[in-house]
């Protein structure tokens, strides 16, 4: 069973994939992590010297270089389902789950946590706000082509696992 955990930063992936890693047993992935070691680099650092289309391609490539590992939950980066088919990909070998979160919920969780996050450490509170409703505006579309949809303000771990098992 392959299970991916998408959505916007800030939205909760790594932590709902920890435990439901631990609640299913399974190994946890972090294509963020698989890219930086593939690199070498931190992914502010690919940003800042190789740019963004570069990294869009380092995470496709972290994507598909999970396609042996059978059984893993894996924690995406905010972006990745929105470039390449990566969502078709996605859907096509494994479980997606979304984790729909609203602007005020991510302000309030981003705004103290920008750092290594490139796309959000040099603004402002105005302009977070404005990038984080922007960006979900172009990126809910791709997020809502997940098969299982649910929300990232309370999430039980225990029922996603449910979920998931029985979809
Ligand atoms: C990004 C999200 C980040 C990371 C990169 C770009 C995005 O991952 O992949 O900074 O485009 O939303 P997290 O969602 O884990 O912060």
């Amino acid at each position: 069973m392959k299970v991916f955990l998408i959505g916007y930063m800030g939205s909760g992936k790594s932590k709902v994939a920890e435990a439901l890693g631990k609640i299913m047993d399974l190994p946890v992935v972090h294509t963020d992590e698989l890219v930086e070691e593939a690199e070498g680099k931190s992914i502010s650092e690919i940003f800042k010297t190789s740019g963004q289309e570069h990294f869009r391609d380092l995470e496709k490539k972290a994507l598909h270089s999970l396609a042996e590992n059978n059984n893993v939950v894996v924690s995406t980066g905010g972006g990745l389902p929105c470039y390449f088919d990566n969502m078709e990909y996605m859907n096509a070998v494994g479980v997606t789950v979304y984790l729909e979160a609203n602007p005020g919920l991510l302000f309030h969780r981003l705004s103290n946590n920008k750092t290594g996050r490139p796309l959000i450490e040099n603004l402002n509170d105005v302009e977070l706000m404005e990038q984080i409703s922007g960006q979900l505006a172009v990126r809910s579309p791709f997020y809502k082509k997940a098969q299982i949809i649910i929300n990232a303000a309370s999430v039980d771990v225990k029922s996603l696992s449910q979920l998931i098992i029985n979809h």
